[in-house]
């Protein structure tokens, strides 16, 4: 009979609306449940950025030549280490313009950055290009065992007058 048909499809059709009502609260239901687990595993677990460590030891003093630039330092910590007739100081191998790395020219006694052309004396002190300012020293100290020890974390500035400071070099004779 054609009546009853249509009273059969529209119970059908009002099942498959209530189905579908439901299911999309159960998504609702599971997408919030979902949403509060993971706000409570990240409480669980804060976000942390793990770097590397800032202080290094850059091994016995007897291992540089005086005068001499050494750049064994500069892939993994981005610092030279210079050693002088009286000592030594770690200079931070970052342009003071906007952040790349200089090289040493050996036979040009100078560093040179490679982006804009900057240029810095064997001291570390600005004379050409564009940077505004000299490159930053590193902490520098002899550590117990006799190594010398280098913190990039605590940093000398030339224009400020920290050079002077006592962190900023390392007096030493052999
Ligand atoms: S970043 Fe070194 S000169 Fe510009």
């Amino acid at each position: 009979m054609p009546g009853g048909d249509r009273t059969q499809d529209s119970g059908e059709h009002i099942w498959s609306r209530r189905n579908l009502l439901s299911l999309g609260a159960s998504f609702s239901i599971l997408g919030m449940f979902g949403a509060v687990t993971l706000a409570i595993v990240r409480m669980l677990f804060p976000r942390v950025l793990f770097e590397p460590a800032t202080a290094f030891k850059a091994g016995l003093p007897k291992d540089y030549i005086p005068g001499a630039v050494d750049d064994r330092w500069i892939k993994s910590q981005r610092v030279w280490v210079i050693r002088t007739d009286t000592g030594f100081y770690a200079l931070i191998a970052i342009c003071t313009h906007l952040g790349c790395t200089p090289r040493w020219l050996g036979p040009e006694n100078k560093f040179k950055c490679p982006c804009h052309g900057s240029g810095y004396t064997k001291d570390g002190v600005n004379f050409e290009g564009p940077t505004p300012r000299p490159l930053e020293r590193a902490a520098i100290k002899l550590a117990d065992d006799g190594q010398i020890l280098v913190d990039k974390a605590m940093r000398y500035r030339y224009e400020l007058g920290q050079w002077d400071t006592p962190g900023a070099f390392l007096k030493f004779s052999s």
